[in-house]
């Protein structure tokens, strides 16, 4: 068979990172300086990370994912993308403490660690460990954001919310949509606070987690 009609491999695709990828960047512009290092938990399919490189093209991006099967996806999409900013992808699980050697070129500081749709598809203790690394591994100044669906007090919870979190109790029973209350606890422990809430669409929040502490509040 000619080389030409062989299959090429193609990366996984996900429509829903395709759909927030753009709110999500609306607000990363907003909110981040124009140049900094950016660590990447449970790049996916690695579609976020290329679009924020191309985006905020004086950050560097370093993907990371604990499933080795996905670093093929995401080095494809990078290698594809032709992007100088974005290092070669790594395995990080994030339960697996401390994430670095301490030597490690990868052990920061980071300016932003950035977290889309993981603490509801991933046992509870996944996010204190993510909460924990980031605080570890941010620069002053830094911030750790999340993205996804939460529950608030106060708040009621969208239908299909409800719905979404009990599909994925179904599915995994150490799986299900964070309280907030819950997550800004384990935040503290850290010493990070939340410092803004953004709404974006399908009832996801965008959350931006900084340090407690006055003295690494501000970008050294
Ligand atoms: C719904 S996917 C989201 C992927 C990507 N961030 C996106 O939004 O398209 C959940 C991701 O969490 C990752 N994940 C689950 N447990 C993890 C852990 N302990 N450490 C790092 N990543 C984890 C999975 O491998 C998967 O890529």
């Amino acid at each position: 068979m000619p080389s030409a009609v062989l299959p090429m491999a193609q990366p996984d695709h996900s429509p829903s990172a395709e759909r927030n990828k753009h709110p999500i960047l609306e607000v990363l512009q907003a909110l981040l300086p124009a140049s900094g290092r950016a660590l990447e938990i449970a790049s996916g399919t690695g579609q976020h990370v290329v679009w924020f490189a191309q985006h905020l093209p004086q950050w560097t991006w370093q993907p990371t994912e604990v499933h080795r099967g996905a670093l093929y996806n995401i080095e494809v999409r990078a290698n594809e993308s032709d992007l100088a900013n974005i290092d070669i992808a790594r395995q990080l699980d994030v339960c697996q403490e401390p994430w670095f050697a301490p030597d490690s070129e990868l052990a920061g500081p980071y300016d932003l660690v950035l977290c889309i749709n993981m603490l509801h598809i991933a046992p509870w203790a996944s996010c204190g460990a993510l909460i924990r690394g980031a605080a570890q591994y941010l620069a002053n100044g830094g911030v750790l954001v999340t993205y996804g669906p939460y529950f608030e007090a106060g708040v009621p919870p969208t239908q299909s919310n409800i719905e979404f979190d009990a599909s994925l109790r179904a599915h995994d029973a150490s799986f299900g949509i964070r309280q907030l209350a819950d997550v800004e606890a384990q935040a503290a422990l850290a010493g990070l606070q939340l410092q803004a809430r953004h709404a974006l669409p399908a009832n996801n929040l965008l959350l931006v987690w900084g340090f407690t502490d006055p003295a690494r509040r501000t970008r050294g």
